[in-house]
């Protein structure tokens, strides 16, 4: 698998990811998420990437996934989110994969990685976060996978109904060392591409 910065152009897998009816069906108002509807709110992200690159420490950072070797639609697997630390610090994590691949391990073996380069070298990050909906059982499996614990039940969040899963990231480190010394499942290529 590659792990490479999100780029704008990734708005078209995105949307295609999110015209499936069995990923949009829980996420946010449960509606397909089109590619415009994915360029707008990528761009800040796109924007945060170019500043991180130009040397600026900026800690958003949202990465791609794909197949290795792939660098066409076909090799797009998903991608996952790492949000700013809000004002204590918490950290929200979002996470999507075209349903052809789930079922493979491929978001928690990406995550552990992402969680240790762009999560924990930021001095500002106290815990993490994940919301999603109480019947998103895949969703809540990578959160406590990852060993996240249930926080809060079903408030209103994003349209729908959400729980909260959270993790310290002391609890974080601890399982990172862990993650280390047993290895990952798959190589990883991590890239810190150019963008466009
Ligand atoms: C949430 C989502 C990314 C999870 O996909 P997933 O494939 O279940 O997650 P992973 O890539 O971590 O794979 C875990 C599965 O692979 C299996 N697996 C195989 N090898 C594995 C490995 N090395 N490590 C972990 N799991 C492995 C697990 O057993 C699990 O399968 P199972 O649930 O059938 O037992 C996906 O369902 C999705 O895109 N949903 C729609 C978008 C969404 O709701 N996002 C979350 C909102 S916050």
């Amino acid at each position: 698998m590659r792990i490479s910065p999100l780029r704008l152009s990734d708005a078209q897998h995105l949307a295609d990811i999110f015209s499936k009816h069995e990923v949009y069906k829980l996420y946010a108002r449960g509606k397909p998420i089109g590619e415009e509807q994915w360029r707008k709110s990528l761009q800040p992200v796109v924007q945060c990437w170019a500043e991180k690159m130009a040397g600026a420490p900026s800690v958003l950072s949202w990465r791609s996934l794909w197949l290795a070797g792939g660098s066409s639609g076909s090799g797009y697997l998903g991608h996952i989110g790492v949000g700013c630390p809000n004002k204590h610090g918490v950290v929200e994590l979002s996470y999507s994969l075209h349903p052809d691949h789930w079922g493979h391990g491929y978001v928690t073996e990406a995550l552990k990685i992402i969680l240790v380069e762009d999560v924990l070298a930021v001095e500002e990050a106290k815990a993490i976060k994940i919301t999603a909906h109480p019947e998103n059982l895949r969703s809540l499996a990578v959160a406590t996978r990852i060993g996240m614990v249930l926080v809060r039940e079903g408030k209103q969040r994003f349209g729908s109904i959400r729980d909260k899963y959270k993790l310290s990231v002391d609890k974080l480190k601890k399982r990172a060392t862990e993650w280390k010394k047993k290895g990952l499942s798959y190589s990883i290529i991590f890239e810190n591409l150019p963008l466009y």
